[in-house]
């Protein structure tokens, strides 16, 4: 079957078996591997994408649900190809190891910066509770995010 939707601001058309994720969508058909696929279970949030407007695991959406709908991704979150203020603080804060959580968290950080440009340090960890870290121990995400929220 074929859908078409938005992605990153632009319109795309593409084939598609009505089982595939999203997630696959995005990495396969459309060349976009920023969001990762660490669990495919809903478990992990390395697979963030903002669904209009919403974070979603991309994972658990079939691409199928997307048709005519609003995609972004990490890929386009930048502002004219400059680095977004979110990954600006975590490349600053260290909050980077091996980098395969970091897409999620960045489009997780952005959504709840978006919605809630004062959190707290509860409302941060709620906000990032699904997503996973095996190796920065979070306490550089967390100053990353605290980096970001501070700025305007
Ligand atoms: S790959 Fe989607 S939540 Fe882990
Ligand atoms: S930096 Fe490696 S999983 Fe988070």
């Amino acid at each position: 079957m074929k859908i078409s939707l938005s992605v990153n601001r632009e319109p795309h058309e593409t084939e598609i078996w009505p089982g595939e994720s999203l997630l696959y969508a995005l990495r396969e058909r459309l060349g976009l591997p920023g969001s990762k696929n660490a669990c495919e279970q809903g478990e992990c949030g390395s697979c963030s994408v903002l669904l209009d407007g919403s974070l979603v695991c991309a994972c658990l959406v079939l691409a199928a649900q997307a048709d005519g709908h609003d995609v972004v991704t990490v890929e386009g979150i930048d502002g004219d190809g400059q680095l977004h203020p979110v990954q600006e603080a975590f490349a600053e804060t260290g909050a980077v190891q091996c980098g395969f959580c970091t897409p999620g968290l960045i489009v997780a950080t952005v959504d709840l910066l978006a919605r809630n440009g004062e959190p707290s340090d509860d409302e941060i960890r709620e906000a990032l509770s699904g997503n996973l870290c095996r190796c920065t121990g979070y306490q550089k995400i967390f100053d990353a995010v605290r980096l970001a929220a501070g700025r305007p």
